[in-house]
């Protein structure tokens, strides 16, 4: 089975324990509201596997963004559309889709592109920077520790992640022509371990690219 595909099922199968293990999230809240401060014009953001809809794509429509969801996950999307209504949300793999340029005021991905292969990830980002308007926001959590490619059991189900260590990702990020606002490495309990992510913000310049 390829790694997508690996990932969307395991989604399909865990996302009600998923969504009840991330309900009320101090770390997500966070970011949003940083996202808010730096937007206060608002717009269109799209959420690069934003799973169930909650608390993401709900907390930014409640900030007053239209939110474009999108998840590899068909049984996410089914949870997404009923969990927060007033936003779209759409089936698809982030790796393949493709929008126009400049559509986008911002871009989140929480905890979503450490499922994709890491030999996507430098035209990924390129892609989102190609996606963002001009001053437009990056706004992710992406890998700290180099793992190549990991597949395994994880919440119940067979999962796969793969990342590059924390500085590799600062360099794609920014060779994708975005620019570093803030960078910050914060570790979580994950099933009774520490993990950590490096969380980013990221801005277009407004020359564009
Ligand atoms: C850890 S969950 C995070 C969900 C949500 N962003 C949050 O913060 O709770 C990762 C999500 O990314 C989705 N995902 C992983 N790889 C994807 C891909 N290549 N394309 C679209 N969605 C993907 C998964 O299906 C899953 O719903």
């Amino acid at each position: 089975m390829r790694e997508n595909e690996i990932v969307a099922r395991g989604y399909d199968h865990i996302a009600d324990v998923y969504l009840e293990w991330t309900t009320g999230s101090p770390l997500r809240e966070r970011w949003l509201n940083e996202l808010s401060n730096i937007l206060p014009l608002r717009g269109d953001v799209l959420d690069l596997g934003c799973g169930a809809g909650i608390p993401v794509a709900r907390r930014l429509t409640e900030m007053g963004f239209s939110v474009l969801g999108i998840d590899g996950s068909s049984r996410q999307i089914a949870l997404a559309c009923k969990n927060e209504p007033r936003a779209e949300f759409r089936l698809a793999d982030m790796v393949s889709v493709s929008f126009p340029i400049a559509s986008f005021a911002a871009i989140t991905a929480f905890y979503s592109i450490t499922h994709v292969r890491r030999a996507e990830h430098a035209a990924m980002f390129k892609r989102i920077a190609r996606w963002l308007k001009p001053g437009g926001i990056f706004l992710a959590s992406l890998g700290y520790r180099d793992t190549p490619g990991w597949t395994g059991e994880w919440l119940g189900t067979t999962m796969y992640f793969s990342h590059f260590d924390a500085e590799t990702n600062i360099t794609l990020v920014e060779e994708a022509g975005l620019v570093i606002r803030q960078r910050e490495i914060i570790g979580e309990e994950e099933s009774g371990k520490m993990t950590e992510f490096l969380w980013v913000v990221a801005q277009k310049p407004s020359l564009g690219l």
